[in-house]
């Protein structure tokens, strides 16, 4: 897949099929997402993959966080209560995706939190997966509920990023237009 139509045809996927993803093939995916830059070339990224069991546990924790993100939903979609409904659907079962990844950050030397590096290994993680066929979406509305998040998976000294699932699409999501006005061009 040529790069341009990866980072445009690349979407936010919410709903998946059941068929499951291969280790072998989140692996790929994990390798790829790791060759982003970072800081100091520390790679101060950590992926926590997740299926089973301790997966519908994690569903759980997340379904009861969506009611910590709904009041700034509902003042974001006013007009659009349908996208609230169905953003809470989809923090019950992330979209029934087969697997999720967390994705965490490590502390730079100055002691910060290095969520850029994250970040950066993130968005080459979503182009890898949808140039491998799947879909996933980066979700940070869950949080709010770190700490049982962490526990679950006896996380310490990590702060989590995002969680993103993985699966088979079984959507054809829109495409949400861009917004203009955000480059401002000095010296041309
Ligand atoms: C930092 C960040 C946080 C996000 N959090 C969520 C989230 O909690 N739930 C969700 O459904 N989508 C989330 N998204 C996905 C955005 O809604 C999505 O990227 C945006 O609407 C543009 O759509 P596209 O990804 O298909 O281009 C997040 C994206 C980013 C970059």
């Amino acid at each position: 897949m040529e790069l341009a139509e990866a980072i445009k045809g690349r979407r936010s996927v919410r709903r998946f099929k059941t068929q499951p993803v291969s280790k072998e093939t989140l692996e790929k995916i994990l390798e790829l997402a790791m060759w982003a830059p970072s800081g100091m070339n520390r790679q101060e990224w950590y992926f926590v993959v997740v299926q089973g069991e301790k997966k519908d546990e994690l569903l759980r924790i997340f379904s009861s966080a969506f009611e910590n993100i709904r009041p700034n939903l509902e003042k974001v979609f006013a007009d659009k209560p349908k996208i609230v409904e169905g953003m809470k659907q989809f923090f019950q079962t992330y979209g029934g995706a087969p697997a999720l990844i967390l994705a965490y950050a490590g502390k730079s030397p100055s002691g910060q939190w290095d969520t850029h590096s994250t970040a950066a290994a993130l968005q080459n993680l979503l182009l890898a997966v949808h140039s491998a066929g799947l879909g996933t979406v980066w979700t940070d509305g869950i949080l709010g509920r770190e700490a049982e998040i962490n526990a679950l998976l006896r996380i310490e000294g990590r702060k989590l990023v995002a969680v993103v699932p993985v699966g088979y699409p079984d959507e054809v999501p829109r495409v949400p237009p861009r917004r203009e006005g955000r480059v401002q061009w000095v010296g041309f």
